[in-house]
């Protein structure tokens, strides 16, 4: 019953949510990996404040930059530029994610 009531909840979620299927799975997969791996120092949801007030927040990263652009640059370049170098590197899926994540949250 309990499981039913939440999966319910899960599918209103997602389909009210601004982006398609297949993209809210993968939003939410970038939500977990920004979780894990970057939420030490970037505000990665839509209220939070930087760890490091240096890091921008997830949110605004679509003023900073063009966010398709960023699919791409999240592996090598961006991450060679880090002040401080995360442990973590994404790989095309993950950098895939986190940017559909990252634009279900832009402000
Ligand atoms: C140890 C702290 C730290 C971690 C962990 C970290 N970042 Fe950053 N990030 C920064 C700081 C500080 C800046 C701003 C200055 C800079 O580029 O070094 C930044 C900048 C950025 C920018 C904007 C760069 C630009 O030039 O527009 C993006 C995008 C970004 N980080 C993505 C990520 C992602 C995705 C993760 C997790 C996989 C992550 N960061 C993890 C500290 C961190």
């Amino acid at each position: 019953m309990k499981a039913k009531q939440l999966a319910l909840g899960i599918a209103l979620a997602l389909a009210s949510s601004p982006v398609g299927a297949g993209d809210s799975e993968s939003a939410f997969r970038g939500r977990r990996i920004a979780e894990a791996n970057c939420a030490d120092c970037h505000a990665i949801a839509q209220f939070d404040v930087s760890a490091n007030p240096k890091a921008p927040a997830f949110r605004d990263i679509g003023k900073l930059r063009p966010l398709e652009a960023l699919r791409r640059d999240l592996r090598g370049a961006l991450f060679l530029r880090h002040a401080v170098m995360p442990d973590f590197e994404p790989d095309a899926t993950q950098a895939d994610d986190l940017v559909t994540y990252m634009k279900s949250i832009q402000d």
